[in-house]
Parts: C-alpha cells; structure tokens; sequence
C-alpha cells in the first residue's frame, strides 16, 4: 500500500478525463482501508472518492482530497438450496469478470447485465440495470463500512433502497460507506429474459435454437457493442442521462406532435420517455464541440473524443438539458456522478 501524490486519474475514468488526484492509493484488505481512512483525515466531506472502474464519473477539476482505489478480490459460494446459489462477491472485482464467471458455473440471473464495465462493488450504487433486469432481481444483501465509525453494517434488500439507477448510497447516504462485498441470489434453473428491446430479434438472426445464460450473454454483448462507443477507443460513461419519468398528460402532449416517440407506459399515470430519442429530435446526435459530443449511434451517450476537459462535457451536457426543456418541457436528469 503506497501513497502517491498529485497523479493523474485519466486511466482511472472511462471517461478519459485528465484531472489530477492530490492522493491516490488503492486497498486490498480492509486493514488497509481502515489504515488509509485514518492516515488522512479530510476537512470536507467530498475530499475523499472511493473509486471502482471509473466508468460512472465524469471529473470537472483537480479532486484535492484521496482518491482510494478499491482493490478487494474474492468470489465464493457461501450457500445454496433448492433453488437457488448464493454467491459473494468482493467489492474490487470487475463486474463484466463476475458475470462471465456465473455463465461458467451456471449461475443464471446476471447474463442480462454482460458487458457494463465497472466494479462489483458499484453495481448497487445505482441498482445497474440493463436489457430487463436489475441488480435489486438478484440481489440478496451487502456489507458496507461505515468511514465514520469503522463499523461493519449487512444491508438486505429493503434497506438498500433499489430503485431505477437509485439506491441509499447514491442519495441518503452519500459518502458514508465503502461497499466491500454484495451477495447475489443466483437461479438453478433460468428464467430466460429476452423480451426487452433487439434480443429476441439478434438471437433470431443469429440462428440460436435452444436458450442458454451463455447465448444470451453473446447476444447481449454482440447488441451493446454495435451501440454502446468501447471506452478504451472513445471516452464516455455510458448514458450520461436518465430516461425521464413524466405524467400521462405530458407523454400525450409530445405524442400529439410527434408519434414516433419512444416511450412507454410505467402505470396509468405515468410514461418513461427515451432521453436518447428527446436528445436525437433536439438535434445533438453527431454534435461536437472541440474533443466534446454526442454519440452518433446512441444519443444518450456523451463522448470524450480525446482531450476534451471534464467542465466542456458538463457544459454540453447542461446545454442538452436546457434544449430538452424547452422543446418538450421535460427536465433531464443526469445519471452520471459529477464531482
Ligand atoms: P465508479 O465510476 O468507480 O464509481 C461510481 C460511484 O460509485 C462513485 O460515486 C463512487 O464513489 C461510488 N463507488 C464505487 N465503488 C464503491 C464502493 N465499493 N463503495 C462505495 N462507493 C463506491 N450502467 C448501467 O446501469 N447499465 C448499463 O447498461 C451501463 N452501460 C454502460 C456502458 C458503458 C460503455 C459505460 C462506460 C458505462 C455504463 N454504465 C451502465 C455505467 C457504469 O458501468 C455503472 O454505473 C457501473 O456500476 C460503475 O462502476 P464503477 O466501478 O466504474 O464505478
Ligand atoms: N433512441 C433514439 N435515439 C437515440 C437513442 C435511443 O430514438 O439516439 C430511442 C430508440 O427508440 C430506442 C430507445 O430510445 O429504441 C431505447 O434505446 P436503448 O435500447 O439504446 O436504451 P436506452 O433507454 O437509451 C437504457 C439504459 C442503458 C441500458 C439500455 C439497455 C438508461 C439511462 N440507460 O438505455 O444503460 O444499457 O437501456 O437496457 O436507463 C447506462 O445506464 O449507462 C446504460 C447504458
């Protein structure tokens, strides 16, 4: 365990943004962890970042604090019945490795979530989520340390407060846990879920006869990428925004004008708008301003061409949620921790 001093964080943010970290380190054990929270004792309460892949932070300035690089690593059975394995996790370890790793020992419930990068132990920071299924379907529970007190707490399910990229560690607790490990609650037999979006549509086109966790990871994968920019070519976080819950009248408003919305209903009163298609029918996909833009394939996806700093995305991004406003009268909400 070694301190270092004023080092650059842009091979740690997928966003590729070139800031500087007054201190850097990372934490294998919690001894270290609890060594290092003591060594440095910040003033503010947002001088110090617990940090995974990177791959959900967008940076604006220098962070003058320590950034601590969780390095946890460690994948277990701790029990299993009829129907279900239940698998802990530490939190250091790749999630994309983690998902891969169920597939081999058959493990279903997680090949719906292949291929988002990041940690294991950022995955219930937002309740990551994609092609139909979240982590709150799998989770069973986590234990988190409290940086105040040092005490070790068990989170169930109920107690992390899941909801659509939201959690008690997001809001409410914001900056008072380091998550260590999460235990996943993984199917024997699978409940294949393929109605969301392309799957069905892929598999099809790629001839697959029989389900399995394996072929739909494949597939899932093979769809993200044709999307999704790979963040070792261009920089980005993935969506940048959420998709915007608004009232069944709002939803109706927009439908009259434009009947190829891409939305749907959440219950009677209320719709989820795609943000990429509000964004796409403002006018940015394909826009770039200098190293900063919008993807051209997924306009949700905000991108770091090269150089561009963290404050250009944000600019472009406040510039995106003021267009959207005025247009649809719907206010985005950014997914993306700004800090
Ligand atoms: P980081 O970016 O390192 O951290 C994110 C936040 O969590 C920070 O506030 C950090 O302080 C905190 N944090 C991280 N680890 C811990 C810990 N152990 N304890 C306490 N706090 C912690 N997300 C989705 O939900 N669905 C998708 O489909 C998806 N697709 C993506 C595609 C691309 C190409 C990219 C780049 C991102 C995508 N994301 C997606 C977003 C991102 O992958 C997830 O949010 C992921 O969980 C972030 O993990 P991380 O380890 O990189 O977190
Ligand atoms: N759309 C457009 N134009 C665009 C992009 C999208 O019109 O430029 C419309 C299309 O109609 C498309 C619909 O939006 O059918 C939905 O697009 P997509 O299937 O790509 O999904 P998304 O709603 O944009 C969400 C998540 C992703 C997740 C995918 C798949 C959010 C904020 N994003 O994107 O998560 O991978 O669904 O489940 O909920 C992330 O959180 O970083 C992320 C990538």
């Amino acid at each position: 365990m070694q301190i270092q001093e004023n080092i650059s964080l842009k091979p740690y943010n997928t966003f590729g943004i070139n800031v500087k970290a007054k201190y850097f380190s990372s934490f294998a054990t919690i001894d270290e962890l609890t060594e290092l929270l003591s060594y440095y004792r910040p003033k503010g309460q947002d001088s110090r970042l617990i940090l995974g892949g990177g791959s959900n932070i967008l940076f604006t300035k220098d962070f003058d604090g320590i950034v601590l690089k969780n390095g946890l690593k460690g994948i277990e059975l701790i029990k299993e019945d009829d129907k279900f394995y239940y698998v802990k996790a530490a939190a250091g370890e790749i999630w994309h490795e983690f998902v891969l790793y169920c597939i081999e020992h058959n493990y279903a419930g997680v090949e719906n979530l292949s291929l988002i990068p990041g940690s294991v132990g950022a995955s219930p920071m937002q309740n990551i989520g994609a092609y139909g299924v979240e982590i709150k379907d799998v989770f069973e529970e986590l234990e988190a340390y409290h940086i105040h007190d040092k005490s070790i707490l068990t989170f169930s399910l109920e107690e992390c407060g899941f909801g659509y990229r939201e959690s008690v560690f997001k809001k409410k607790f914001k900056d008072q846990f380091v998550i260590l490990n999460v235990t996943y609650k993984l199917r024997k037999q699978p409940q294949y879920n393929t109605t969301y979006g392309a799957i069905t549509k892929e598999l099809e086109k790629e001839g697959v006869k029989e389900l399995s966790i394996k072929n739909i990871s494949d597939t899932i994968i093979n769809i993200r990428k044709s999307k999704l920019p790979d963040p070792k070519v261009v920089g980005n976080a993935g969506s940048f925004f959420k998709n915007p819950v608004v009232s069944k009248f709002r939803w109706h408003f927009i439908w009259e004008q434009y009947k190829d919305v891409s939305a749907y209903m959440i219950d009677d009163m209320h719709y989820k708008i795609a943000a990429g298609w509000l964004i796409e029918k403002c006018g940015w996909k394909g826009f770039r301003k200098g190293d900063a833009g919008c993807n051209p394939l997924q306009a949700l996806v905000l991108v770091n061409y090269g150089n561009s700093s963290g404050q250009e995305i944000f600019d472009l991004s406040e510039e995106i949620i003021q267009s959207v406003k005025r247009k649809f009268g719907v206010e985005l909400e950014r997914e993306v921790n700004i800090i």
